[in-house]
């Protein structure tokens, strides 16, 4: 057992120990200036997520989308970013409709996306209320996607308990067949959803943990540099 065994003393297992023997972020990172940064998230997170794809990152676009569900239980998982939309400050994502994310989107309108970008030390967390693209949009989107994504799409039941992987080899197997037969067909629950950040936070790692914070706060309704406050944090 590691803490709270009912000693007063915080032993690591070995599996905490080899943690503890490495840090994250020793390494060279770069340098962040709060007072160069936009007025405005949008522009920043684009420059940020342009700089991972040239420092290597591997796949920068995919981020964790944090939801709750009916109970308030915080639930996430990994998901392809498909756009942000700088001047608006709205992030965009797709999914299944009938699937547990899709449900807790419908109940609770309101999401997290985080990333993290290791070689560079940098986090991202975005806030906000998320909006589901009208019908026409989010099959519009569909349409453009790779076969194998709308085959697994067309088989539906995310997230469903499933009986053997041969069982969902049948079902793409049909999916397959519908698609070449239609190939404009779209997945019912297919859906394009939109996250206009309230806030934004920008996180700059520093090995000497003198870590950058710099959050910005909608406080406008317009869109733009003139909607958006930002502020230092604590690190
Ligand atoms: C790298 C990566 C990218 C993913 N991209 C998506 C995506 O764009 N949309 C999506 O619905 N699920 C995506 N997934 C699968 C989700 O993580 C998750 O397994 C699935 O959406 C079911 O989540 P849910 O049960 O919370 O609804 C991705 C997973 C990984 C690891």
């Amino acid at each position: 057992m590691v803490a709270g065994d009912g000693f007063d003393r915080y032993r690591p297992s070995p599996v905490g120990e080899m943690l503890r023997d490495r840090p994250p972020m020793v390494r060279e990172l770069p340098l962040f200036d709060p007072d160069l940064a936009p007025a405005e998230p949008g522009p920043l997170f684009v420059d940020w997520l342009v700089q991972a794809f040239e420092a290597g990152v591997l796949d920068p676009q995919v981020m964790t989308l944090s939801t709750v569900d009916a109970d308030g239980v915080p639930d996430a998982r990994a998901l392809v970013l498909r756009d942000v939309d700088a001047a608006e400050g709205t992030w965009v994502f797709a999914g299944e409709a009938d699937s547990p994310k899709g449900r807790q989107l419908a109940l609770s309108p309101m999401a997290a996306l985080s990333v993290y970008w290791p070689p560079l030390g940098r986090q991202v967390r975005v806030r906000g209320a998320v909006e589901a693209a009208p019908p026409g949009v989010s099959a519009d989107e569909f349409r453009g996607r790779s076969p194998g994504a709308k085959v697994s799409s067309l088989v539906g039941r995310q997230s469903e308990p499933l009986g053997s992987l041969a069982a969902y080899d049948l079902a793409a197997d049909e999916a397959q067949l519908l698609l070449e037969t239609d190939p404009e067909l779209v997945a019912a629950g297919h859906t394009v959803y939109t996250l206009r950040a309230a806030e934004v936070e920008f996180w700059q790692g520093d090995p000497g943990r003198r870590h950058v914070r710099l959050r910005y706060t909608r406080t406008g309704p317009g869109i733009g540099r003139a909607a958006w406050t930002s502020t230092l944090l604590w690190p």
